[in-house]
């Protein structure tokens, strides 16, 4: 079940112009152009090292480009830094999960949703601020199917539920796009389908108007994306729906890094 698409807006949500990324004298990203529309679920993929967290990290504000441009929402973003880009509208979560071993769910969420009430910077209404939160992290959980989990220790969570969390707290911060790196790795294929529907479900409630995700499984790529944008050596190899996607022997080279049959040479 693919989420629906929201009507078509001309003017994308973010776009990266020729961007470029070096690590020293290494281009982790050449020349790529890229754009998120409204509505749109896009999947990124490619072998180890293609460059996905690297193109994921500066559309989000970690790095800066090399060389071009990133908007987001109709502006360039260069040296705005992720907690203001955040803060405007885009949420993350991490390849690797990183939460907080010691707390609750709940303080675990109370932590994201602090981290966004903050800038309300009224201090009359730091009296409300205690219900909001209360009422924030409750629908975060919810949301997300983590309920029943609000008092549990973060630490003693499944891998599913550790990832479920990591989306949680991106969610709390009430994001307008949000971009997920490998949102399902390390758990099992079971947990990784239920993880995509509380994912799509959940953006669909909370508003998300657009999803990025970097993914591995080729089943959850085709079942949930719009698009896909195959990453080979830093540079966009690809960028189709997954019905063109799938039928490319090439693509699926590329990305699976299957070679396609070449009659072997006599020796
Ligand atoms: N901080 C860094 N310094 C130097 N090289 C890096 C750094 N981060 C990533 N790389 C290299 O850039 C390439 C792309 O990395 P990455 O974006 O993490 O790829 P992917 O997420 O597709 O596996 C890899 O060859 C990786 O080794
Ligand atoms: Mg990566």
């Amino acid at each position: 079940m693919q989420p629906e698409r929201v009507a078509a807006n001309p003017e994308p949500l973010f776009e990266t112009i020729n961007v470029t990324k070096k690590y020293g004298p290494f281009t982790a990203l050449r020349d790529v152009s890229f754009r998120l529309g409204d509505g749109e679920f896009v999947s990124i993929v490619g072998p180890n090292g293609a460059g996905k967290t690297t193109l994921v990290n500066v559309v989000t504000g970690l790095l800066r480009p090399t060389v071009g441009e990133v908007r987001f929402l109709g502006r360039d973003i260069a040296g705005v830094g992720p907690v203001e880009l955040a803060r405007r509208g885009m949420a993350r979560t991490f390849q690797l999960v990183n939460i907080f071993p010691a707390l609750t769910v709940r303080e675990t969420l109370a932590v994201a949703v602090a981290s966004r009430l903050r800038r309300i910077g009224n201090p009359f209404r730091s009296l409300q601020r205690d219900h909001v939160l209360q009422a924030d992290n409750e629908r975060v959980a919810d949301v997300l199917g983590l309920r029943g989990k609000l008092d549990t220790i973060a630490s003693t969570l499944s891998q599913g539920e550790k990832k479920l969390l990591d989306i949680a707290s991106a969610f709390a911060l009430n994001p307008t796009v949000i971009l997920l790196d490998e949102p399902t790795s390390g758990v099992s294929t079971g947990d990784k389908h239920a993880i995509m529907q509380v994912l799509v479900t959940a953006a669909k409630a909370a508003g998300v108007r657009a999803i990025v995700q970097v993914e591995h499984d080729m089943d959850l790529v085709e079942r949930y994306s719009h698009r896909i944008v195959a990453l080979q050596e830093g540079a966009v190899l690809g960028d189709m729906p997954p019905d063109a996607f799938f039928a490319d022997p090439a693509m699926i080279a590329a990305v699976v890094g299957t070679r396609p049959q070449t009659p072997k040479k006599a020796p």
